[in-house]
């Protein structure tokens, strides 16, 4: 067989070792493949879209009815809005062990939410409805921060996650 190589490559070493890299990269692409449809991961993609000046003549954005709450199954939805400076509700409190899903949008600018020490990661992007399902399994007082910068007061964008033992939780 005619290495396909050998008109741009003379070495035979190099052109091993360009196969084997080839074959890397396809191992990587199958197992990322593989494991992209069999666990069913994908990047988050909530596409839900907001009109981010009008968040509080939402309902479900409308500063009363932010924070947390509790659904029929026991899982609990947060709805935050994040604004220069700030998450709104300033402190929120879960319960450990439970399936908490994070409903965010922006009032202005990109912001993004981490809450150090767990998994809770996003993007706040404006006209967007940011999504996260997650499940804190220690309690403690955590941060919630941004982590996009948003302007000069991005440093101190910041509020509380507190994760308290199961039978005290579920408000806000
Ligand atoms: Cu909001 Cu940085």
């Amino acid at each position: 067989m005619v290495d396909p190589l050998k008109s741009i490559c003379e070495d035979p070493l190099e052109r091993k070792w360009v196969w084997i890299s080839l074959a890397m990269a396809v191992v990587m692409g199958v197992v990322l493949g593989y494991y992209a449809v069999a666990s069913n991961l994908h990047p988050p993609s909530n596409v839900e879209t907001i009109d981010s000046s009008r968040l509080h003549l939402t309902e479900e954005f409308a500063e009363d009815n932010l924070g947390v709450k509790t659904n029929p199954d026991g899982s609990l939805t947060v709805t935050l809005v994040a604004a220069r400076y700030g998450f709104y509700p300033p402190r929120i409190e879960v319960p450990v062990d439970t399936q908490v899903t994070f409903r965010i949008a922006s009032a202005d600018v990109l912001h993004g939410v981490h809450v150090p020490g767990t998994n809770m990661t996003t993007m706040v992007v404006p006209g967007y409805i940011s999504e996260v399902t997650t499940t804190f399994p220690r309690t403690g007082e955590y941060s919630l921060l941004c982590n996009e910068y948003c302007g000069l007061g991005h440093d101190s964008m910041w509020s509380r996650l507190v994760v308290v033992p199961k039978a005290a939780g579920g408000q806000s």
